[in-house]
């Protein structure tokens, strides 16, 4: 064999090294994939922009076995408004437009009005927006961790509650903390309990809840129970009360498909983080609520609540 048969594999070689280096079929397949999961991360981020104020109607007709009753009622729960530059007005008005079409007879508000501090302004914008409510039907509150208190003062809030509580006085909305009132609701007579948070660690049930086993008398109205956190339920397991309505979980906020996973939800017991639920032998509702923290929510959408009461 001459040296010009001879292949040159040196050249071939360094040609073949070129194109490992440089793949062009690599390369693109690379910058289509970041390409990719840039569109498909910012659909998401921009999916969950949307979902989070995707205000959904909820009905549920409460058992008359857990709660009985004489006259049929119907009332709105709503909770967690959360106001703040991530929760605009607008979707809370909304929340109250969607509530009152559906003709209730009273409303209950389970707190966190706000997520951390209002200006004046933004609190009298409030109270304009709270008020389309409170004229139109007899509204009842509880507040949340984020109203205000220890755990409030501790993070970005307010140390005390006075100022949401200020707002809800002037906009005629009933707070109830640790206090329990009588009120008769299309002539149904109904003892109504607001709790303090349990973050806010103000949750004092022997003040207005009476001990289980004191010979309740079938005469007595009914015990509905407003209380932000549904893990205040085992603070009144050995207190009387047939209903409890609470929000703060958000429905978990982001729940993971199928399973109803929800590992966001700021709760001990994630059996209880939305829905109505029977908790030995007592009814449990916790709403989704309306605002959120953050702006973003998945596969649980923002809630208007509808409960009815059944006369037996
Ligand atoms: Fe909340």
């Amino acid at each position: 064999m001459t040296d010009e048969n001879i292949p040159d594999f040196t050249a071939s070689l360094a040609e073949a090294n070129r194109k490992r280096i440089t793949p062009p079929s690599h390369r693109r397949r690379f910058l289509k994939l970041l390409l990719g999961s840039g569109v498909v991360g910012l659909g998401a981020w921009g999916y969950m922009r949307f979902e989070a104020d995707w205000l959904e109607v909820h009905r549920e007709t409460l058992p008359k076995a857990q709660f009985p009753v004489r006259r049929s009622f119907r009332i709105l729960h709503l909770s967690d408004f959360h106001i703040s530059e991530k929760v605009p007005f607008a979707l809370v008005e909304e929340a109250i437009e969607l509530g009152l079409a559906e003709k209730p007879d009273v409303c209950f508000i389970t707190g966190d009005f706000i997520t951390s501090k209002l200006s004046d302004i933004e609190f009298d914008r409030y109270r304009e927006v709270l008020s389309k409510l409170s004229e139109v039907v007899p509204t009842f509150a509880c507040l949340g961790n984020h109203d205000g208190g220890k755990w409030a003062g501790s993070t970005y809030g307010y140390p005390t509650s006075e100022k949401v509580e200020a707002m809800l006085k002037e906009t005629k909305i009933a707070l109830l903390q640790n206090r329990r009132q009588v009120i008769y609701v299309k002539g149904q007579p109904l003892a109504l309990v607001g709790l303090g948070d349990i973050w806010a660690q103000r949750c004092f049930p022997d003040k207005c809840l009476s001990k289980l086993g004191s010979n309740r008398s079938p005469e007595e109205p009914p015990v509905i129970v407003l209380s932000h956190n549904p893990d205040s339920k085992t603070f009144i397991a050995d207190h009387d009360w047939q209903l409890m309505l609470c929000g703060h979980t958000h429905g978990g906020q982001c729940k993971v498909p199928f399973v109803d996973y929800t590992p966001f939800a700021p709760v001990k017991d994630h059996s209880i983080v939305e829905g109505l639920h029977n908790w030995k032998g007592r009814l449990i509702y916790v709403t989704r609520g309306v605002g959120n923290l953050h702006g973003l929510r998945f596969n649980c959408r923002p809630q208007v609540s509808i409960l009815e009461a059944k006369a037996s």
